[in-house]
C-alpha cells in the first residue's frame, strides 16, 4: 500500500470507529497510526541495513534449496497420484526425499509422512495416539510449544483423557523424577509422554534419552516435538526410540508450510486429514511436492553442513553474549544458558526500564528483526506462558535473540552499537 493510500484508509478508519462507537475499528485506527509511523520512518527499508536474528521464528530459505525446487515448480507439474509419466516422475521425487529424510534420522522409509510443519505433525500425534491407540492419559509440560499445549487441552475436553502438567525448573526444564512418579502412577492407563526436545522460546533442552528410557520402562508411548532441533542436532530413532517425532523444513532453511512426521511401526495410528490414498493412506490431500523436495534438501544440507554451522553459529551466538555482558549492568539469561540448550537462542532478560516496554519495536526500527517469544504468539496481548512457567521476573524485559550459519560477528557489533543507543549502559570505570 503507498503512503497516499494508507492515509486514506487511515483516516476512513478513525471517522468510521468514532461515527460507530466502534471498538474493534479503533484498535484497527489505533495500529495504523504505529504502522503509519513505522512506514515513514522505514521509507528507506530498503537501503537500510538489516539483522535477522529471528531463526528460531523461521529460517531463510537457502538457495540451493530453490534450486532443488524450480525444476519441480516449472516443469514437473505432474501429480504423484498420476499413474502416467508426468506423475511418476513427481512421484520418485518424493519417494527419494522421503528416503533423505528417514535415513538422516535412521528410520525406515515407511515410518516418514510428510505434513503441512509441526503444527499439523504434533497435533497429529497427539490427538491420533488418543483416538487410535487408548491414550488415556498425558505427561506433559507447561512449556511446549502451543501447538502442543492447545493440542492436549483439547483432548483433555473433548476426549476426557486425564493430563499431568509436570513441573519445570528455573532454566524450564521438567523435572524428572516427577515425571517417573506420574509414570509409575498411571497404572493400567494408557499415557502418552509429550516432551518437546528443545524449546523454541528459551533453549533449554531435555535429555531425549532419558525419557525415551523412562517411557519403555514404564510402557508409555513418547511423542517428542523436535522442530527446533531437527537439522541441528543428530537425532537417530534407532539409538533414543520415540513413537513420534515431528519437523519442520522452514527452521533449517527449507520452505514453509511442509514438514514430517515419524511414526514408530509400533504406534500404528490411522490418518489425520482424511481424503485419498496420499502418504499411503495416513494423509489425504495432494502432497506439496515442491516443498517435500526442499525439504529434504534442507536437510540433506543441514546434515552434511551441521558441524561447521554449529562451530559458526555458537561463535557468534557466545560472542553477543559476551559483548552484552560487558555492555549492559544487570543483564541476565533466560534458560539453560551455557548448559543443554539450543546454541541457536540466545533469550536475554534486560533489567527494568521504561524504554523496555517499546524495544522491540525499537529494534526493529533500527533494522533488527528479533523476537519477544515464539512467533506464533506475537499476535497475541498475552505474555509468553514459558517465561511464566519458569517464573521470570515481569518487570525485566526478555528477547529472543536466535542464530543461522548466514549471521556473523559484525552483525552482532551492530546489534550492540544499536542496544546501546536505545538503552542504558554499563558506566565504564576509567573511560
Ligand atoms: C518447537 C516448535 N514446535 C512447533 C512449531 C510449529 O511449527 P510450524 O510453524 O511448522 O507449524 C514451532 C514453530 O515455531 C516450534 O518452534
Amino acid at each position: 500500500m503507498n503512503t497516499i493510500s494508507f492515509y486514506e484508509t487511515h483516516r476512513n478508519i478513525r471517522k468510521h470507529s468514532v461515527e460507530n462507537r466502534d471498538y474493534v475499528s479503533y484498535c484497527a485506527y489505533v495500529f495504523n497510526i504505529i504502522y503509519l509511523r513505522l512506514g515513514t520512518l522505514n521509507l528507506n527499508s530498503n537501503t537500510m541495513q538489516r539483522v535477522y536474528f529471528d531463526n528460531a521464528a523461521t529460517t531463510p530459505i537457502s538457495e540451493e534449496v530453490i534450486n532443488a525446487m524450480l525444476p519441480i515448480l516449472r516443469g514437473q507439474y505432474g501429480n504423484p497420484s498420476s499413474i502416467h509419466a508426468e506423475g511418476r516422475s513427481v512421484r520418485a521425487a518424493v519417494e527419494s526425499a522421503r528416503k533423505a529424510v528417514a535415513q538422516s534420522i535412521g528410520a525406515g522409509t515407511g515410518e516418514i509422512f510428510f505434513t503441512s510443519g509441526g503444527t499439523e505433525s504434533n497435533n497429529m500425534a497427539i490427538k491420533c495416539a488418543v483416538r487410535d491407540l487408548g491414550v488415556q492419559r498425558i505427561i506433559s509440560s507447561p512449556t511446549e510449544h502451543h501447538c502442543g499445549t492447545h493440542a492436549i487441552e483439547a483432548v483433555e475436553k473433548v476426549d476426557g483423557v486425564e493430563v499431568v502438567w509436570l513441573p519445570v525448573d528455573v532454566v524450564g526444564r521438567p523435572d524428572y523424577q516427577s515425571l517417573e512418579s506420574a509414570l509409575a502412577d498411571s497404572g493400567d492407563k494408557k499415557t502418552l509422554v509429550s516432551l518437546m526436545h528443545a524449546n523454541n522460546e528459551i533453549g533449554t533442552m531435555i535429555d531425549l534419552g532419558k525419557v525415551s528410557g523412562l517411557c519403555r520402562q514404564y510402557g508409555a508411548l513418547f511423542h517428542s516435538d523436535t522442530v527446533q532441533t531437527v537439522g541441528h542436532f543428530p537425532i537417530n530413532v534407532q539409538e533414543t526410540p520415540v513413537n513420534f517425532l515431528s519437523g519442520a523444513a522452514h527452521k533449517f532453511h527449507g520452505p514453509k508450510g511442509v514438514g514430517f512426521i515419524y511414526i514408530s511401526p509400533e504406534s500404528p495410528i490411522k490418518p489425520f486429514i482424511d481424503g485419498g490414498a496420499q502418504e499411503r493412506n495416513m494423509r489425504g490431500g495432494t502432497e506439496n511436492v515442491y516443498g517435500i523436495v526442499g525439504l529434504a534438501k534442507a536437510l540433506e544440507l543441514a546434515t552434511t553442513e551441521m558441524k561447521e554451522r554449529v562451530a559458526h553459529i555458537c561463535e557468534v551466538r557466545n560472542f553477543l553474549k559476551e559483548r552484552l555482558l560487558e555492555i549492559f549492568e544487570d543483564i541476565q539469561f533466560n534458560g539453560d544458558c551455557d548448559g543443554d540448550s539450543l546454541y541457536t537462542v540466545l533469550n536475554v532478560s534486560f533489567p527494568p526500564n521504561p524504554k523496555n516496554e517499546l524495544l522491540l519495536l525499537s529494534l526493529d526500527i533500527a533494522g533488527i528483526s528479533c523476537s519477544g517469544g515464539s512467533a506464533c504468539s506475537s499476535g497475541s496481548e498475552k505474555g509468553s506462558h514459558v517465561l511464566e512457567a519458569i517464573h521470570a521476573d515481569p518487570m525485566r524485559k526478555s528477547i529472543r535473540f536466535s542464530f543461522s550459519h548466514y549471521n556473523t560477528k559484525a552483525e552482532v557489533d551492530f546489534v550492540v552499537e544499536k542496544l546501546k543507543a536505545i538503552l542504558p549502559v554499563r558506566e565504564m570505570v576509567g573511560v
